[in-house]
């Protein structure tokens, strides 16, 4: 039984102003993207749905003069650590259990390493799923946070990944493990 569900994570105030403001369309996206990959990968398709949402919360809105400054944004940029804060605060807010809240949140701190020092990193299947479904969604010049999207195709889109991941749960425990 799953405690927060895709729909309780998309109605809530502080994803609507933070994934909104980094693209919805995207994050759904890429929240498809990682259900998708769950199986291959052997992750757990409700955790890659969570994380795969969230993975840009932590986007600050990097503009000059109404155009995003990508120089700002490469030198300055951290989203990935205020996403996975915010991302794990969220969740256990609204229930989640702190082990499930953990692997969301660092599959949100690892889905790029734009801002981590050189080095090689050994990352878990969840970890990997995110940044793939990630990678595999972006457009050039960040056109993919620009994708509009209506509240309403949104909501069908979420609820419709939400039935899919039930679905899932219910009929495979080999799922159930933390990615
Ligand atoms: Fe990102
Ligand atoms: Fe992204």
């Amino acid at each position: 039984m799953r405690k927060v569900t895709l729909t309780m994570l998309f109605d809530h105030p502080i994803v609507q102003k933070y994934v909104g403001r980094s693209g919805m369309a995207h994050a759904i996206s890429v929240a498809e993207r990682s259900v998708a990959l769950a199986k291959e990968y052997g992750v757990s398709p409700d955790l890659a749905a969570k994380a795969g949402l969230l993975h840009d919360i932590g986007h600050y809105e990097w503009y000059q003069d109404g155009e995003w400054d990508f120089d700002q944004y490469k030198e300055n940029d951290i989203h990935a650590i205020k996403g996975a804060a915010r991302a794990h605060k969220l969740l256990v807010r609204l229930g989640e259990s702190l082990p499930e809240a953990k692997a969301v949140a660092l599959a949100v701190l690892l889905h790029t390493d734009s801002y981590l020092p050189e080095g090689t990193l050994q990352l878990t299947p969840l970890q990997q799923l995110v940044a793939k479904a990630d990678t595999d969604d972006e457009e050039p010049s960040g056109g993919h946070h620009y994708r509009s999207i209506s509240s309403e195709t949104a909501r069908q889109r979420i609820l419709h990944l939400d039935h899919k991941i039930n679905l899932f749960m219910e009929t495979s425990s080999s799922y159930k493990q933390l990615g």
